[in-house]
């Protein structure tokens, strides 16, 4: 595992490095994205690099890590949207490239096979940028979560649901109580890992993820056994960590 603890801004240059070396090798590269707060600052660094045509994302592929369970299609929360308003709105890739597990299927299930399928279709995950739950997690794998699992439905805590009422108008009742996510063997599967974490708030997460034990009870431990993973700190997120200095 490689550690960056920089500024966010160095951090979303180095995550956007990343992504261009790739797809100056790759042009047709399968990227893995992510939701929440925490990568935004990645894709408006991309987005940027597009604009300044030092990259293109037009023959990329993208797939969403996870999806909440029972939000109407459309719903301005919903991961789809939210990849659409944070990523693929401001790069110039079209929106029939990026997919997300379909969390308003009838039938979960086989939404969770249809998802792992469409990754292996597509060739695998060349680079998976990743953020942390404050409560450690990846995707929506919740602690128990099995370091082996596919794509699958998950139950959320009440932590992850308290943190992303703030997507909510801070209303708990509004936030789904599950998720479809790909599952932590599924991202383990990635040919790169890039992670970012910033703020305090982040900091007993990060801590476990990089000096625990490897464990389910902490999905982003995961990443201590993956062979190329970037964990991108910035110094509030690395300040609890034994070794920073
Ligand atoms: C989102 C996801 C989650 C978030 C994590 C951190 O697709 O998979 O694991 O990365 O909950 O969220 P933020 O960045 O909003 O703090």
């Amino acid at each position: 595992m490689e550690i960056v603890i920089a500024s966010e801004a160095e951090l979303a240059r180095r995550a956007a490095d990343e992504i261009v070396s790739l797809v100056a090798e790759k042009p047709s590269a399968v990227i893995g994205i992510a939701t929440g707060s925490s990568p935004v600052v990645i894709y408006d660094e991309l987005a940027r690099r597009v604009r300044a045509g030092e990259l293109s994302l037009a023959h990329c592929t993208a797939f969403a890590l996870d999806e909440y369970v029972g939000l109407p299609v459309g719903h301005p929360e919903s991961y789809v949207e939210v990849m659409h308003r944070d990523f693929s709105n401001k790069v110039d890739i079209d929106d029939s490239r990026v997919h997300a597990p379909n969390g308003a299927a009838e039938d979960l299930v086989a939404a969770a096979e249809a998802y792992e399928k469409a990754i292996a279709d597509a060739g695998g995950v060349d680079l998976q940028l990743l953020g942390i739950g404050a409560n450690g997690h990846i995707a929506f794998n919740e602690a128990g979560s099995p370091l082996t699992s596919r794509t699958h439905v998950e139950d959320l805590t009440e932590r992850t649901r308290r943190d992303n009422s703030r997507f909510f108008d801070d209303d708990l009742s509004a936030v789904p109580f599950q998720g479809l996510t790909q599952g932590v063997g599924t991202i383990m599967e990635a040919r790169k890992l890039v992670m970012i974490a910033t703020g305090l708030n982040k900091a007993d997460a990060v801590v476990r993820m990089i000096e625990g034990p490897v464990t389910q009870e902490c999905s982003s431990s995961a990443l201590q056994n993956h062979p190329n993973a970037i964990v991108l700190l910035d110094e509030d997120a690395a300040s609890k960590l034994t070794r920073s200095r």
